[in-house]
């Protein structure tokens, strides 16, 4: 078994036999990540079901998850794309929430599902801001979650390292400034490394004591087979670190990033696709 890092671990999965498998492999799991698409990578290839079967599978799967790790937190994603009213991510967000009780909604970083989050919040809701590509969509969310006057634990945000990659910026330097302005701002949010694509990643998480990542089956497969490695700067574009303006309120932060847009329509489009 591997020492238990500082940093907590969760599983990027929908699926419980998942979960079992890292119990096994760890002996600890401090909590798991679902999002839309990994729902429907469960359910399988080709099946389509009603939006009301949808739900109930998504239900089920979490539910049998939360009876693994009781003691952790279970992320549900709210479905909007780019036409869903706050209303309705409000209405969402309290029907998830029922589901289980260790549960943190997903809400995508988008101004209508902040603005839903900002009731949720205040109610003792607990969230997860994902599709997190910038420093100043990390402080829109800070500002959001202290004006709610949140605890510690009932906030994460959840940066895209991966996602960054892919566009060829140095995803992890986004953890590393967001880090160093929450610090600043003493922030009660917490910070989840997501899309964690492989060990180098992790390690880079780990070396500076991340409060969170999320790792797909994978990654802690190799974490196993080597649990200490050295991390490698990538040759990648840097991510400079932005002083901004805290005086604001959330609703004054550009919160836009093409990604935010393109990872929500995904989501949206990969959630619909198993719908008959
Ligand atoms: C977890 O919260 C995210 O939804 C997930 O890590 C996204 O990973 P990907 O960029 O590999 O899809």
């Amino acid at each position: 078994m591997l020492p238990r890092p500082q940093t907590k671990i969760f599983l990027d999965s929908a699926n419980p036999q998942d979960t079992k498998v890292v119990l096994d492999l760890l002996g600890f799991l401090d909590g798991q990540t679902t999002n839309p698409s990994l729902i429907v990578k469960v359910l399988g290839e080709n099946v389509k079901v009603s939006e009301s079967e949808m739900l109930e599978f998504y239900k089920t799967n979490v539910q049998k998850i939360a009876n693994l790790i009781p003691q952790g937190s279970v992320s549900i994603e709210v479905y909007a794309d780019d036409t869903t009213s706050p209303e309705d991510i409000y209405h969402q967000a309290t029907t998830l929430s029922q589901w289980i009780p260790n549960a943190h909604i997903k809400f995508p970083t988008i101004p209508n599902a902040l603005l839903a989050a900002e009731k949720f919040l205040a109610d003792g809701g607990r969230a997860n801001f994902t599709l997190v590509f910038t420093q100043a969509q990390a402080l829109a969310i800070h500002l959001l979650a202290t004006s709610c006057g949140v605890n510690k634990g009932q906030v994460f945000v959840s940066p895209f390292v991966g996602r960054l990659d892919d566009i060829g910026q140095n995803g992890v330097d986004l953890l590393q400034n967001i880090q160093r302005m929450y610090q600043e701002l003493n922030s009660p949010v917490e910070i989840l490394g997501a899309s964690i694509r492989n060990l180098n990643h992790l390690q880079y998480c780990l070396d500076i004591n991340l409060d969170i990542v999320t790792l797909p089956l994978t990654v802690i497969q190799q974490w196993i087979d080597q649990p200490s490695i050295s991390y490698v700067p990538q040759p990648l574009t840097p991510i400079p670190y932005e002083n901004l303006d805290y005086s604001v309120s959330w609703q004054d932060v550009n919160i836009d990033h093409p990604l935010t847009t393109k990872g929500l329509l995904k989501f949206a489009a990969d959630w619909k696709s198993c719908l008959n």
